[in-house]
């Protein structure tokens, strides 16, 4: 995610009213605001920044799903964290220096991640920590008598988070797996995904493995890719072949020299080039422009194929493979 300083405002000062240990390296937040107030509503799907400091001092956000039943005014928002060793240390710095009664700084809720209104039926699929969006679903789901089925796998019960308010709220609506940390014993995900039909939505957020799996399951399966919903909040990170790249606004008759390590939406914007933007990683499609001349390398994970035949690319995360590129903009 490149970051701007505009990112770190609109944010909201809330307190923590609880902090605990919930699953092997999983630590649950609960967070309100500060004077006790309702919190800003949201729907399933939807997450907030938290404002994390790294290692080397430097601030930062970091996505996290809310997980909590959503709620028009809630009075807390629930996230969960997987402390990740090998992360780039927000995981770290909420495990280790956050604890209850801290006040810490969130963005509103944002929802790239959505339920669509007018399925007629979801599955609905979570691995590990990716539980935390799909559990806001099966909360919304029920709540509206919404027929649904929840598929959750973990290495073991230790692992799995959450595991006490679904076995209660969801009853046979939802199946739990323990799979050793092998995938081929866990969800049978051509059984669960079923037949495609117009009305019948998935919804998958776990390890990136699941994820893939599940896309080609359904695809595989003839599904629509429309009706396959997943997020990746992980941006991804520069390739080692990544060159330098001219990039040419057609509308706003401005060329840039965009570094190799440098997001061509941060070039763009830079040299005055207004752009539509909003998670910067490659997830939302807000920054989606065409291209005119010249052949993308899209990093993305929301353009759909068809979108990606119309020429479209995703500016914040995605380059090119070719030394120019012209853009409808
Ligand atoms: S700003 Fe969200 S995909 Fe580019």
């Amino acid at each position: 995610m490149s970051e701007r300083k505009e990112d770190f405002e609109n944010l909201m000062r809330v307190r923590v009213a609880a902090a605990r240990h919930i699953a092997t390296d999983v630590r649950r937040f609960d967070l309100e605001s500060e004077g006790g107030a309702p919190l800003p509503g949201f729907h399933a799907g939807a997450h907030v920044d938290i404002v994390v400091h790294l290692p080397d001092r430097t601030r930062a956000l970091r996505a996290y799903s809310l997980c909590n039943a959503p709620s028009e005014k809630p009075e807390r928002y629930t996230v969960a964290v997987l402390y990740e060793a090998d992360g780039t240390g927000g995981s770290m710095f909420l495990h280790e220096s956050i604890r209850a009664g801290y006040v810490i700084d969130i963005s509103p809720p944002r929802n790239y991640f959505e339920l669509v209104e007018d399925a007629e039926y979801s599955v609905l699929i979570a691995g590990g920590i990716g539980i935390t969006p799909i559990l806001a679903m099966a909360h919304e789901l029920a709540a509206e008598q919404k027929p649904f089925e929840l598929h959750y796998a973990a290495k073991s019960p230790e692992d799995m988070a959450f595991r006490d308010t679904i076995e209660p709220n969801f009853g046979e609506q939802a199946r739990l797996y323990f799979d050793g940390g092998d995938p081929a014993k866990g969800i049978d995900l051509g059984a669960v995904l079923g037949p495609p039909s117009p009305g019948r939505h998935a919804y998958v957020c776990g390890p990136k493995g699941m994820i893939d799996a599940v896309r080609a399951t359904a695809e595989a399966a003839g599904w629509d890719e429309a009706n396959v919903h997943f997020e990746v909040f992980t941006p991804p990170a520069p390739l080692s072949g990544d060159a330098p790249v001219e990039v040419v606004a057609a509308k706003s008759g401005i060329t840039v020299q965009v570094a190799k390590d440098q997001p061509i939406l941060d070039a763009l914007e830079d040299a005055g080039v207004i752009c539509d933007s909003d998670c910067r990683m490659g997830i939302c499609g807000t920054c989606a422009v065409k291209v005119l001349e010249g052949e993308p390398a899209h990093r993305d994970n929301v353009l759909l194929k068809s979108e990606r035949a119309e020429g479209m690319m995703c500016t914040c995360v995605s380059r090119a493979t070719t030394p120019r590129l012209v853009l409808d903009i």
